[in-house]
């Protein structure tokens, strides 16, 4: 299949790039900033929040403020994961435009990552869609742990694409899949997208691909070969999941548009803001930047 002519760029580095941050709690005002220079650099979505329990993901309580204080720029989609209704209706009172559940293709990890089964999990969220829908919020679905899981191992190709079809039917607009710990290669990405793509048509689906053994630009290339056309990146390549041992961060915003701009595809995206966007975050955060284009573009803030 001929490779998309544009990408949609899902930016999650302010949910998923901070919430596994060790250390101090990030401040509001950094994390304010970092979403401000996102739009600014030309993102069109990003994940700005997370409403979920305090307890589990400290570095996310602040979700309120957070987006309470950031310059909503037009046409910019700020969104915030939800994993109940609670979640959901804080979310709503924050004034999010759209909102995204979670759940996993195994057990074990979503026991570990939200405390229930995958049934209790989507029970949970029909509640969620069904208040979304009412108030016109659109809803993204997650499968984390597609292409494997760091407690139950492989993963059926055939499971993902079950739970993907259930999301879906429950009002999900779109489903990310999880790669939660980049350990996906890129034939094994395509076969479980070939999978997914026989029960949710492939405009509907999104490559959420973590890096941690290298592999996301070379799994994001594979299924852009299919036909997918959405991906989920983080800037400086920051973050991984706290309740996914191992996990490292998303594939790096700056790299994976590097390569679109290779191949002509367009993202509406500005390479240098963005790299100094990546430089300017680490700094912030004292650790080093996770992206090799970033680090080869040797931007400044
Ligand atoms: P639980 O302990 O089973 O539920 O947690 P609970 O109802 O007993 O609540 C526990 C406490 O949290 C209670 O407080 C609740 O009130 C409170 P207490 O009575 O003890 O003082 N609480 C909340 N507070 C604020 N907002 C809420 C909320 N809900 C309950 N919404 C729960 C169940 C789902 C809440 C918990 O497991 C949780 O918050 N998990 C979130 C874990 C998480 O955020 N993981 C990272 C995101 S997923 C990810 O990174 C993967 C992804 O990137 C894709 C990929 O890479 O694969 C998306
Ligand atoms: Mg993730």
């Amino acid at each position: 299949m001929a490779l998309p002519d544009h990408v949609r760029i899902v930016e999650v580095g302010p949910r998923d790039g901070l919430q596994n941050e060790p250390g101090q709690i990030i401040a509001t005002e950094v994390k304010v900033e970092l979403i401000n220079r996102l739009s600014d650099a030309g993102l069109s979505h990003i994940e700005a929040a997370s409403f979920v329990s305090p307890k589990w993901v400290p570095q996310m309580a602040d979700g309120t403020e957070v987006l309470a204080a950031i310059e909503r720029k037009k046409g910019v989609t700020y969104s915030a994961l939800t994993p109940n209704l609670r979640g959901m209706e804080n979310a709503l009172r924050a004034g999010v435009d759209e909102v995204a559940v979670f759940s996993a293709a195994s057990e074990e990890f979503t026991q570990k990552n939200i405390n229930c089964s995958i049934r209790e999990s989507l029970d949970r969220f029909l509640p969620v869609v069904e208040l979304a829908r009412s108030e016109n919020i659109p809803v993204r679905g997650y499968v984390s742990t597609v292409l494997g899981c760091p407690y139950a191992g492989d993963i059926s190709p055939q499971q993902v694409a079950a739970v993907s079809r259930e999301l879906i039917d429950m009002g999900c607009y779109e489903i990310s899949l999880g790669d939660t710990i980049g350990v996906g290669t890129p034939l094994k990405a395509k076969k479980m997208l070939e999978a997914v793509a026989a029960e949710v048509e492939i405009h509907r689906l999104a490559a959420h691909f973590h890096d941690t053994y290298g592999q996301a630009l070379a799994n994001i290339y594979a299924v852009l070969e299919e036909g997918l056309a959405v991906v989920d990146t983080s800037t400086a390549g920051l973050g991984g999941c706290p309740y996914a041992k191992g996990a490292s961060g998303n594939v790096a915003t700056e790299d994976v548009v590097y390569m679109l701009n290779g191949l002509n595809i367009s993202s509406g995206i500005d390479l240098d803001k963005l790299a100094r966007t990546g430089h300017w975050i680490t700094r912030q955060l004292g650790r080093s930047n996770g992206s090799k284009v970033a680090m080869a573009l040797g931007c400044e803030a």
